[in-house]
C-alpha cells in the first residue's frame, strides 16, 4: 500500500477514535491553529499591556505569546487617543510598539485600534475650544501621523470607533457636535490619503457594537459604508464588536444575515471584540457555562457560514482574570473563554468546534 495512504488510514482511524469519546474533546485544541486551517487569517485577543499587572504574569503570557492560541492582537488601549497623542502634537508611539514588537516575535497581526472615538481623548480634546475647521486639523494631523508612523505593521486601522446610537443616528462626541456628520467620510479620507502616501496594503475599517444583527443600527452602518464607497473613500471592512450576555446573543441566523448584509458591499467583516458575560453572579455553574459556550459557538458558527469575508474572530480579551466587563458593569463577569485562574472553560471547546464545523457537544 502507498505510504501516504497508509498515514491516511491510521488518522483515520484515529478520528474515528477521538470521534467517540464522550463530551469535551481531549487535549489541547488550539484556536488560531484552527482558525487558519480552516479559511481565516486568525483567532485572535485583545491584551492591555504594557502597564498592567497581565505583563509580568507568567502564566497570561504563555498563553498569550502562543500563536497556535492567537493569531493577532488588538490593543486594548495602547493606541487610543489619550495614549497616542496626550498632548497636541505630541505623539507618545511606546505602548503601541510593545505591542506591535510582541505581536510579531510571535508571526502574529495586529488590529491597530483606534483614530477616532468618543471616549479615552486626551484631556486637551475635550477642553479645548474648537471650530468644525479646528478640530478637522486636529482629527487629521492624529489619524495621518499614527498611519504614517506604523505603516503596514498595522494590518488594520479602526478609523472610526462607535459613530452610531442605537437608532442609526450618529451618537453625540466631540467629533460629530463640533464638525457634523461630515466627520465621517473626513477621517476615512485622511485616513485614505495617509494609506495612499505609504503606498502599502494597510486596511480601512469601521468598527462597532449594535451590528450584530439586523436592526436599524446595521441598515445605517450598511449606509455609511455605501456613503463612502459613492464618495470614492476607502473602506475595507465593518468590525462587528460582538459584546454580548449569556442567553442573550442573536442567533446564528440573524449574525449570519447582519454579516452578509456588509459582504454584499464588497467588503470584509471581522468579530472584533467577542466576550459573553453573565449579568449577575454565579458565573461558573455547569448550565451556565453550557449556555455560554452555545452563544460563543453561535458567533464563531456565523462567521464560519459567511465564508472568507469573515476574516476572523479576536475576542476581547481571553480571560476572566483581567477582563474589562466587572469595571464596566457592576455585578457582570465571567465572560471570557478562559477562567479567572486562566483554565479552559466549556466556551473555549465550543469555539474549537465551531471552527471546524462540529456540532457543539458542550454546548
Ligand atoms: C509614553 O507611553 C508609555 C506607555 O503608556 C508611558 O509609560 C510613558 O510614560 C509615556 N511617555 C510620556 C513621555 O508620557
Ligand atoms: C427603526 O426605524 C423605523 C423606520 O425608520 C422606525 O419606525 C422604528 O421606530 C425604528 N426602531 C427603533 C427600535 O428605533
Ligand atoms: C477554573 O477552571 C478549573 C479547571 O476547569 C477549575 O478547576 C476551577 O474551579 C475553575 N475556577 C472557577 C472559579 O470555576
Amino acid at each position: 500500500m502507498h505510504s501516504s495512504l497508509v498515514t491516511f488510514l491510521l488518522a483515520f482511524s484515529a478520528l474515528k477514535i477521538a470521534a467517540a469519546a464522550p463530551h469535551r474533546p481531549t487535549g489541547p485544541r488550539y484556536l488560531n491553529s484552527l482558525a487558519q486551517d480552516n479559511g481565516k487569517l486568525w483567532f485572535g485577543t485583545a491584551a492591555d499591556i504594557p502597564g498592567t499587572a497581565e505583563q509580568t504574569d507568567k502564566e497570561y503570557l504563555r498563553i498569550l505569546e502562543n500563536p497556535k492560541n492567537f493569531g493577532e492582537i488588538t490593543p486594548a488601549n495602547m493606541m487610543k487617543f489619550m495614549y497616542t497623542e496626550p498632548e497636541q502634537n505630541v505623539f507618545n508611539f511606546t505602548g503601541g510598539d510593545y505591542i506591535l514588537d510582541l505581536a510579531e516575535k510571535h508571526g502574529m497581526r495586529v488590529r491597530c485600534h483606534n483614530l477616532v472615538w468618543s471616549s479615552q481623548l486626551s484631556d486637551w480634546v475635550t477642553s479645548g475650544t474648537w471650530t468644525a475647521a479646528t478640530l478637522t486639523a486636529v482629527m487629521k494631523n492624529h489619524i495621518q501621523t499614527l498611519i504614517t508612523h506604523w505603516g503596514d505593521r498595522c494590518y488594520s486601522w479602526d478609523v472610526i470607533n462607535e459613530a452610531l446610537a442605537g437608532d442609526g443616528t450618529f451618537s453625540s462626541s466631540i467629533w460629530y457636535d463640533t464638525i457634523g456628520p461630515e466627520y465621517f467620510p473626513l477621517a476615512f479620507q485622511f485616513a485614505q490619503e495617509a494609506v495612499e502616501q505609504t503606498g502599502k496594503d494597510i486596511k480601512l475599517y469601521y468598527n462597532d457594537y449594535g451590528l450584530e444583527s439586523p436592526g436599524n443600527k446595521t441598515t445605517a452602518a450598511y449606509n455609511l459604508v455605501r456613503e463612502l464607497q459613492s464618495r470614492h473613500i476607502k473602506i475595507d471592512g465593518v468590525g462587528l464588536e460582538s459584546h454580548f450576555e449569556v442567553g442573550g446573543t442573536p442567533s446564528i441566523a440573524d449574525q449570519v444575515a447582519a454579516k452578509k448584509g456588509f459582504l454584499d458591499l464588497g467588503i470584509d467583516v471581522a468579530i472584533t471584540e467577542l466576550d459573553v458575560r453573565f449579568v449577575a453572579a454565579p458565573y461558573y455553574t455547569a448550565a451556565g457555562e453550557a449556555t455560554q459556550a452555545q452563544n460563543y459557538y453561535d458567533s464563531v458558527a456565523s462567521c464560519m457560514e459567511v465564508g472568507r469575508g469573515c476574516i476572523g474572530v479576536t475576542v476581547w480579551d481571553f480571560d476572566d482574570k483581567y477582563s474589562w466587563v466587572p469595571s464596566a458593569f457592576v455585578g457582570q463577569g465571567g465572560a471570557d473563554i478562559y477562567n479567572d485562574t486562566l483554565q479552559r472553560k466549556p466556551a473555549y471547546y465550543a469555539i474549537a468546534e465551531a471552527l471546524t464545523g462540529a456540532a457543539c457537544t458542550v454546548c
